[in-house]
Parts: structure tokens; sequence; C-alpha cells
């Protein structure tokens, strides 16, 4: 029988695919990412794509004329018509797993340089200036004992919880789901309401999806719900946060600060927001570690073996 012949785009570690490339017959360039335009002229070869740096959106979905699963090398799905490859008869499959921790660990270092002032600090010692801490302005905040608010308590989430349990934190949640009572023990947090959510929380850390319901979640209103002395991570989805409401609130000292791995209109980032010595910001790397990067190629590999072998796996499009 013939490989099964997979495309893979954007920039993959090869020694994540070694498996992928002994099983199948696959097309992945070692130098420069394939363009939109060369994936629109050849996924119709293809019966799998493991897509990276590439929009699944109708006009990918029908040059992949013979495509049977995609699979992404990533957890979020917002750039794939997961329901428009559903009626073609596509499977789309995620990698959770890989991006659980290093994304975990990213959060958790945004929260730590946003609350220790550590973009403001460095730009200071760098510039060859000295300030007084001891003057209230300069100061950050302590996280035993702080209050961290959790918005979307899935593996992300839950993997953050357990860091600020480390560091004494008090965690609340919010998800549109409630874990069991067990499971809450198990992680020492507590559900609460959204507005409880954001009003408590001295750090608001985002790990929900972006849907229709999540998109500007975060917005003037909640900002003015919020603490003065509190401060916003989102490694989720930039467009789950209104960007000009948040640079607003921070300008205006509605909350003090923000660390952001994601951004509303990616890669392009607003000057103001870029401007403030309170935000302290990443360029969508929340996954940019080698070991995340191998696992998650691997993940994603073996979404397409699995697939092939009659049992398919992490799809999210059933
Ligand atoms: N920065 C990065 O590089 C990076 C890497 C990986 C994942 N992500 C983002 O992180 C998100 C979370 O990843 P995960 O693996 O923890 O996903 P997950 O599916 O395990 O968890 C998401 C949680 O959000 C909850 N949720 C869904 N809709 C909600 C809503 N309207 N309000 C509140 N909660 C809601 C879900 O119930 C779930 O518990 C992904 O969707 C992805 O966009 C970013």
């Amino acid at each position: 029988m013939s490989k099964k012949k997979v495309l893979v785009t954007g920039i993959v570690p090869k020694e994540g695919l070694t498996k992928l490339m002994a099983e199948c017959d696959v097309t992945y360039s070692e130098g420069e990412p394939f363009t939109r335009d060369y994936v629109l002229e050849h996924l119709g070869e293809y019966d799998a794509w493991l897509l990276m740096g590439q929009k699944g959106d109708r006009e990918m979905l029908d040059a992949g004329k013979k495509l049977e699963i995609i699979s992404l090398n990533a957890v979020g799905f917002d750039h794939v018509d997961t329901e428009y490859a559903k009626s073609k008869g596509i499977t789309v499959s995620n990698s959770p797993q890989a991006v659980r921790v290093p994304t975990a660990e990213m959060t958790f270092s945004l929260l730590l340089a946003a609350t220790k002032r550590l973009s403001f600090y460095d730009k200071v010692v760098r510039n060859g200036e000295w300030i007084d801490p001891s003057e209230r302005r300069y100061q950050g905040l302590t996280l035993e004992g702080a209050t961290l608010g959790i918005y979307g308590m899935g593996r992300i989430g839950s993997t953050v919880a357990g860091f600020a349990k480390a560091f004494g934190m008090k965690v609340l949640y919010h998800d549109v789901y409630r874990l069991p009572e067990e499971k809450e023990a198990e992680l020492g947090v507590e559900y609460v309401t959204f507005d409880e959510l954001v009003e408590t929380a001295d750090v608001v850390t985002i790990h929900a999806p972006l849907l229709p319901s999540t998109k500007h979640k975060f917005n003037k209103e909640v900002f003015q719900k919020m603490k003065n002395r509190s401060y916003l991570v989102n490694a989720a989805r930039g467009p789950i946060v209104s960007e000009e409401d948040l640079i607003e609130a921070i300008k205006t000292g509605q909350i003090a600060g923000a660390g952001l791995d994601v951004f509303e209109f990616e890669p392009n980032v607003a000057e103001e927001l870029r401007a403030l010595d309170n935000v302290i910001m990443a360029p969508h790397a929340g996954t940019g570690t080698i070991e995340g990067r191998r696992t998650l190629a691997e993940e994603a590999a073996d979404n397409i073996l699995s697939y092939f072998a009659g049992q398919p796996v992490n799809v999210v499009n059933k």
C-alpha cells in the first residue's frame, strides 16, 4: 500500500517528526516555511496536513481535495474553520498536552515580571539610571497572601493554579464549567462568579479559548471593576482583551499593569502599549522552548498516525 502523503507547514523541529517520516511520505521545508500560495497550489495532493503558521480557512479547506485530517501544532483552533472542515469530512485534531507546561510557565513568568516591575527596573538600570524602591510609585506586589483569579480553569489554568499555590497565593477561578469538589480541594481553588473574580483578584490570568462569547470579555467595564493595584496576564488569545480599553485602563491607573504573550492584532502591537513601562510583553512565545516545540511536533504527528491507524485522538470537530 502506498504511504499516506503529509504536508507539514510552518517551522516544526525535524526531530519531532521522526516517527511520522518513517511511516508516511512527508513534505517538509527545512528552510523558509511554505507560503499560503504554495499551500493553496499543492494541498490537493495530500491526505494529511500538519498545520502550523497558516489559517485553515474555507479557501484552504477547498484546496485540500483529498484531505482526511488536519492536525494542529497548537491547542487553540480559532484559526481553523472546524465546522466547514466537518462538513467536508475532514477531521481536525489539536495538540493539548505539549503546550500545557510551557504556556503555564510563560504565564507565571509574565505574572512574576509584571508584579515585580521587572520590565521597568530593567529599563532603569540599562539606561544608567537608578530609582529609590522605597517610593510607593516604584513598588510592585508581594505574591504570598495575594489573590490570583484564573479565567478558564482547563489544562493550563490548573497548572498555573499549582504554581500560584507554591507561592502562597489564594486561588479563585471562573469557568463555564465548575470542577468537581474533589478536584477543587486537590488544587486548593475556589469557584466564583466572573464579577467576583475580577473584583477580588490581585492578578487575573486568562486561559479560556477565543470564542464569540470570550471576544473582548475583558473590556472597559471589567477594568473598572478590577482593583487599582491589580495586574492582568494574558497568554491565551489576544482578542479576549480589548487592547484599546486595556491601554486606557493602564494609562489612567485603573489597573497597575499587565503581562502579555498575545495581542489583539498580532503581530502588530499598538505603539501606546509598547510605550507603557508597567507592561511586559512576549511575542506569542508561550510554547517557545526547545522541549515544548519538539513534544508539540510529536503530539501533532501522533494525531495523524493515530487517525490513519483508525483511532483518531484529540478531535475538536466530532
Ligand atoms: N500563548 C500561547 O502560546 C498559548 C499556548 C497554548 C494555548 N494557548 C491558549 O490557551 C487556551 C487554553 O488552553 P488549555 O490547554 O488550558 O485549554 P483547555 O480547553 O484545557 O481549557 C480552557 C478552559 O476554558 C474554559 N472556558 C471555555 N469557555 C469559557 C468562557 N466563556 N468563560 C470561562 N471559561 C471558559 C473551558 O471550560 C476550559 O476549562 C487555548 O484556548 C489557547 O488559545 C496559548
